[in-house]
């Protein structure tokens, strides 16, 4: 099976995806921290936009799950000599890879690419469309953290115009029983917003009952020449930026990463014991080698992940 949206699962086959998680993570605290589950399996990572997690999480996962695992970046490869999308997944589906993971920049970009391959496509990030996987390590960040998910509330705040982040969160947070609502700027806000039914503040006051409060960053590489949201990062910063001192006790810090230190949040606020940031890279990698799996393992429930 592919997994390209969030909506591609239910709510059972995510919960099913992280007792398979909660395994993996007590591989990672191994001292061989490798299982023989993909053994002869070809995941091919391909990742025309630049990463830093993702790639590493989703490549250290085939690992250790043995799968052999080949990356491609559009730098450096024939994408950069104009190849198109359809040919170099069509030449790569001579090695008939099992697993593609694949990030690019253009929204729809996965869902287009199990037009032309065999293997399980997974969705890394499509331009400004989702990253379910994202969605599915920061659900299990929160549940190790807290337990129960049903009934916690999260706010989003900042760049939701541009994050991909956002879209999948939403929709995953809430299926999962969270109460998620957003907080920024409305030029940050993306048209047609309001039909997601989620409420949406300008204020950081939103804040006041929330367990979490799930940063976004400002994605200034998106901006290309557009009129910028903002007037300027520092008055972001002044604005929507959170400090120490603007959380509550018992509140805890989420951020997909790559951080801006200063702009988001402040760089004390980053190193604090109340961030859970580098909490979800650890979540990511058990969450990835479980979301290997269960792709390519044998459908006993319909066509879902289990
Ligand atoms: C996110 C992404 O690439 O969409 N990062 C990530 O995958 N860890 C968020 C971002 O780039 O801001």
């Amino acid at each position: 099976m592919h997994l390209i949206s969030i909506d591609d699962l239910s709510v059972e086959q995510i919960e099913s995806l992280f007792s398979t998680s909660d395994g993996f993570l007590e591989v990672a605290s191994r001292p061989i921290k490798k299982v023989p589950t993909l053994r002869g399996r070809t995941q091919v990572n391909m990742f025309f936009e630049a990463s830093t997690r993702t790639l590493t999480s989703f490549e250290l996962a085939g690992k250790r799950l043995s799968a052999d695992v080949v990356n491609i970046k559009a730098s450096g490869s024939s994408v950069s000599k104009g190849e198109s999308l359809k040919d170099t997944i069509l030449t790569l589906e001579s090695y008939r890879p099992d697993i593609l993971v694949m990030r690019h920049d253009k929204v729809g970009a996965c869902r287009m690419a199990t037009r032309y391959t065999n293997a399980s496509v997974v969705n890394a990030g499509d331009g400004a469309g989702e990253h379910p996987t994202q969605c599915l390590l920061d659900l299990y960040s929160l549940r190790r953290e807290f337990g129960d998910l049903r009934g916690m509330k999260v706010a989003i705040v900042g760049d939701v115009l541009r994050s991909r982040v956002a879209r999948s969160n939403i929709f995953g947070f809430r299926k999962m029983g969270i109460d998620v609502r957003l907080v920024g700027p409305s030029t940050l806000m993306p048209p047609g917003v309001e039909r997601w039914g989620v409420p949406i503040y300008e204020d950081l006051d939103a804040l006041h009952d929330v367990d979490v409060v799930y940063l976004l960053r400002m994605q200034m590489e998106r901006a290309k020449g557009k009129v910028p949201p903002v007037p300027s990062l520092r008055e972001y910063s002044r604005l929507w930026g959170l400090s120490p001192a603007r959380l509550r006790p018992g509140q805890r810090v989420m951020h997909p990463g790559p951080i801006n230190r200063g702009v988001e949040l402040t760089g004390d606020l980053a190193d604090d014991a109340r961030s859970l940031i580098l909490h979800q890279v650890e979540s990511g990698l058990a969450v990835r080698m479980a979301i290997l799996y269960h792709v390519l393992a044998p459908h006993s429930e319909g066509d879902g992940l289990i």
